[in-house]
């Protein structure tokens, strides 16, 4: 039977399909199998661009493969780096496009090695740098998982992350950004989520 809510990874792509427009910038923090590089390059139009990154020279094969096959390999460029090295210079090919949207789907490469997955310190560093790269109205999505080691200690590190960032803009202020998790509960097992951090327009640095 077809569920009525939608799942995390869907919300997701709801998500970054409202705050992206046509002529756009996003990055794809994990490419992986390349799903999401395909959404992202689907949601900033043909005059667009998805940088996307991964640690493993395996998911850049698959997913340059899958964007080729879907006509999508002009508007995506592709690193085989981590994610806590995104800076200024990954985006300055591809200025005046605004950078709109960060996407995380954390964990490991599915049907890959397990082994090799996101980390709390480097997912921590990455997001860190993506909301001073935003441009603002941006937003970053960030999907969580549970089942493996760190797994649930990543989804705290992140959340500690957003309340730290949200202390530096005290009181009710409309450049403050705006943090959002959403999460299916079960009684008999923990759930993964979707956290979403917006940084709101006329933001202002602290
Ligand atoms: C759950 S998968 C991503 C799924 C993908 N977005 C898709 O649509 O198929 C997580 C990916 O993160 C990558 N990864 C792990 N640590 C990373 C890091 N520090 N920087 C960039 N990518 C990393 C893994 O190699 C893996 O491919």
């Amino acid at each position: 039977m077809a569920h009525l809510l939608r799942s995390l990874l869907e919300q997701a792509h709801e998500a970054v399909a409202l705050a992206l427009r046509d002529g756009d910038l996003a990055i794809d923090a994990t490419v992986g199998n390349g799903h999401d590089t395909i959404h992202l390059a689907n949601c900033v139009g043909a005059s667009g661009h998805v940088i996307g990154c991964d640690v493993q020279p395996i998911a850049i094969e698959l997913a340059r493969q899958r964007l080729a096959s879907h006509g999508l390999d002009d508007r995506v460029t592709l690193f085989e780096s981590n994610h806590d090295q995104m800076n200024k210079k990954w985006l300055e090919k591809l200025t005046p496009r605004p950078l709109r949207v960060v996407m995380f789907n954390l964990g490991y490469l599915p049907g890959g090695d397990h082994a090799i997955r996101t980390t709390k310190r480097t997912t921590v560093d990455a997001l860190e740098a993506s909301y001073a790269l935003l441009d603002p109205p941006g937003l970053i999505s960030v999907v969580t998982y549970v089942g493996h080691r760190g797994a649930e200690a990543e989804r705290l590190a992140v959340l500690e992350w957003g309340k730290a960032l949200e202390r530096q803009w005290p009181g009710v202020r409309a450049d403050r950004p705006r943090i959002l998790e959403s999460r299916f509960h079960h009684a008999d097992h923990e759930t993964g989520s979707l956290i979403l951090i917006e940084r709101p327009a006329a933001s202002v640095s602290p």
